[in-house]
C-alpha cells in the first residue's frame, strides 16, 4: 500500500511564520520561496489574506505573492477565509485556495470566529468563485484529533466536516493536527473518517510535531496510501489560535525518513537544508529539523 513518490507542500512561509512576533521583512519571505522551489518543492503555501488585525504577520500578502519569480510547474497556493480574502488574492493569481475549518466547534469560533456550519456558509461562494476562475481548491481540516478547547475529537466530526468540505465543491482536504497531540491510530482514524467523502489522492497529511509524534503519524499516514503531505522547512511555526502548538514536522525531516524508505520526493535534500539555515539565520534561531542539525554539524 505504501505509495512509490510523494508530493510535500511546504507551508513555512505560512502556517511555519505566521506566529512569528517580529515582523519578518517581505524580501525575507520572497528568498525563503525562491530556496525553496529551487530545491524541488512543487507545492508552496506562499500567505494568508486574513485580517491583517488577528495575524499581522501576513499583512503584506501582495508584497510576498507579487515579489515571488514564478518556478515553472510549481503550485502556488493561499488561505482565503473568506470572500474578502478571496477578492484580494485572486489580484495575485494564486494556483489553488485554501479554505480552512476546523473539526471543533470551540477552535472554529478562537481561528475564525465563527460556527462550523457559519464557516461552510463563508466558503461556499469563495470555493465556487474559485472553480469558475480556473483555480483550484484545497480545504485544511483542523483539529482533526484533538482541540487545545474541546481535548479529543470523534472522527465522526472529521468525517462531518471532511462532508461538508466535499458538498461545497473542496477537491482536496487536509487531515490536520493542529497541536500536535495525535498518535499514530488516532490520525488513521481521522484519515478513514475523510476517506468516506474523498479519495487517497485528495488527501493529505499536516502534522505538527508537539509531542514529537509528526514522523511517526506521516508512517502511518504512508501504510494508508496517503502520499501528499504538508511540512515546514526548518520546523517553523505554530498557530496563533493554537497555544503552545510547535511547528509542522520539519520537511528535511520528511524527506530524509522518505528518501529511507525509497520513496521519491522530487526534493534535494542538500538545497533544502540551505533553505531552512537560511530562515533560521533569519530568524535567529537553530532549525527546528534534527536532520538539518545532524546534517550542519557534520
Ligand atoms: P471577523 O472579525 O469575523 O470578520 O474575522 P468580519 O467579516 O466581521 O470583519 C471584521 C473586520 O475584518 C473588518 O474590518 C473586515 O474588513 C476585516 P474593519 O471594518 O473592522 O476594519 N476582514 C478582513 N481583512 C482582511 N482579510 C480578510 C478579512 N475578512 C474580514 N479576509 C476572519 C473573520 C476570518 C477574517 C478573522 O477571524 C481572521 O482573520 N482570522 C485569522 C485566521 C488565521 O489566519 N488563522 C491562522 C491560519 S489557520 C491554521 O494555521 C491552521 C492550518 O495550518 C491547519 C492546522 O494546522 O490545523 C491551516
Ligand atoms: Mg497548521
Amino acid at each position: 500500500n505504501m505509495p512509490s513518490k510523494v508530493r510535500l507542500i511546504d507551508v513555512g512561509p505560512r502556517d511555519g511564520l505566521q506566529n512569528e512576533k517580529q515582523p519578518v521583512p517581505a524580501t525575507v519571505k520572497i528568498e525563503l520561496v525562491h530556496r525553496l522551489q529551487a530545491a524541488g518543492l512543487k507545492e508552496i503555501e506562499v500567505t494568508s489574506y486574513v485580517s491583517p488585525k488577528w495575524v499581522p504577520q501576513m499583512a503584506d500578502n501582495h508584497e510576498v505573492m507579487q515579489g515571488v519569480t514564478r518556478a515553472p510547474g510549481v503550485r502556488y497556493s493561499v488561505l482565503t477565509p473568506n470572500l474578502k480574502g478571496y477578492e484580494a488574492a485572486v489580484a495575485d493569481r494564486p494556483d489553488e485556495i485554501v479554505v480552512f475549518g476546523a473539526a471543533s466547534e470551540a477552535f472554529s469560533q478562537k481561528n475564525i470566529n465563527c460556527s462550523i456550519a457559519e464557516s461552510i456558509e463563508r466558503f461556499a461562494p469563495v470555493v465556487q468563485a474559485a472553480l469558475a476562475a480556473g483555480i483550484a481548491v484545497r480545504g485544511a481540516m483542523s483539529c482533526t484529533v484533538g482541540c487545545p478547547y474541546e481535548g479529543e475529537i470523534a472522527p465522526e466530526r472529521v468525517g462531518y466536516l471532511a462532508g461538508l468540505m466535499k458538498g461545497i465543491g473542496v477537491q482536496r482536504v487536509d487531515v490536520a493536527d493542529t497541536i500536535g497531540v495525535g498518535t499514530p491510530k488516532k490520525v488513521q482514524a481521522a484519515i478513514e473518517a475523510t476517506l468516506a467523502h474523498f479519495d487517497i489522492d485528495h488527501i493529505s497529511g499536516h502534522f505538527h510535531d508537539t509531542y514529537g509524534q509528526a514522523l511517526s503519524n506521516t508512517y502511518a499516514a504512508l501504510q494508508m496510501g496517503v502520499w501528499n503531505f504538508q511540512s515546514s522547512v526548518a520546523g517553523l511555526g505554530g498557530c496563533p489560535y493554537a497555544k503552545g502548538a510547535t511547528g509542522n514536522v520539519a520537511t528535511e525531516d520528511v524527506v530524509y525518513l522518505m528518501h529511507g524508505l525509497g520513496i521519491a520526493t522530487g526534493i534535494d535534500l542538500d538545497k533544502l537544508v540551505d533553505a531552512g539555515a537560511y530562515i533560521s539565520e533569519q530568524l535567529g534561531r537553530p532549525s527546528g529539523s534534527r536532520v538539518a542539525r545532524a546534517l550542519m554539524a557534520k
